[in-house]
C-alpha cells in the first residue's frame, strides 16, 4: 500500500514538474523562439505590452504587428520561408510538444500574406493546445 501511494505521488509529481500549462506555452521567453523574440519585436514594431498581455494573461492579440511578429519568428526558426513554404518536420522538431500530425494540420493555410499565414498557424496550434492543457 505504501509503495502504491509512493508511486502515485511520484507520477503526480512528475507530471507537475513539467508544468505543461497554457501559460508555460505562452511564455515565449522560454523555448525555441526565445533567441529571436527581441529582434522580431523590433522588426515588426510590436508593442511590448501586447506580448506581455499575451504571455501573462493569455489575451489573444488582434494586431497586425503581432501577425508579422509571428511571421518573423517563423522565418527565423526556418519553419516558414519567404515563399510561404512551411517546413512541417522542422516545426515539429523545434517544439518539443508539437507533434508532426498537428504541425501538418496547422500548416495547411493557403493564404498569400505570410503574416496572416503565420498567425493562422499559430492560432491553430494554440487552439489545439487549449483543449489539451490547463490554463
Ligand atoms: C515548474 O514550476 C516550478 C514552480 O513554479 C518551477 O520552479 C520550475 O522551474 C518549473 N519547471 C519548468 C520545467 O519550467
Ligand atoms: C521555400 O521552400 C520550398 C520547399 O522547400 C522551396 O521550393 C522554395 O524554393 C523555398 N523558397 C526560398 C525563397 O528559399
Amino acid at each position: 500500500m505504501k509503495v502504491c501511494v509512493f508511486l502515485l505521488l511520484l507520477v503526480v509529481y512528475g507530471s507537475c514538474t513539467k508544468n505543461l500549462t497554457m501559460s508555460y506555452f505562452r511564455d515565449l521567453s522560454k523555448g525555441a523562439a526565445a533567441p529571436f523574440v527581441n529582434e522580431c519585436m523590433c522588426q515588426s514594431h510590436l508593442n511590448p505590452q501586447i506580448l506581455d498581455d499575451f504571455s501573462k494573461y493569455g489575451k489573444i492579440p488582434h494586431d497586425p504587428c503581432w501577425k508579422c511578429f509571428l511571421k518573423c519568428l517563423g522565418i527565423k526558426l526556418e519553419v516558414l520561408n519567404s515563399t510561404g513554404h512551411v517546413h512541417v518536420q522542422k516545426w515539429a522538431d523545434r517544439f518539443e510538444h508539437l507533434d508532426l500530425s498537428l504541425a501538418e494540420k496547422c500548416s495547411d493555410f493557403d493564404v498569400p500574406d505570410l503574416c496572416q499565414k503565420a498567425y493562422l498557424m499559430f492560432n491553430c496550434v494554440h487552439d489545439e493546445y487549449s483543449k489539451q492543457y490547463p490554463a
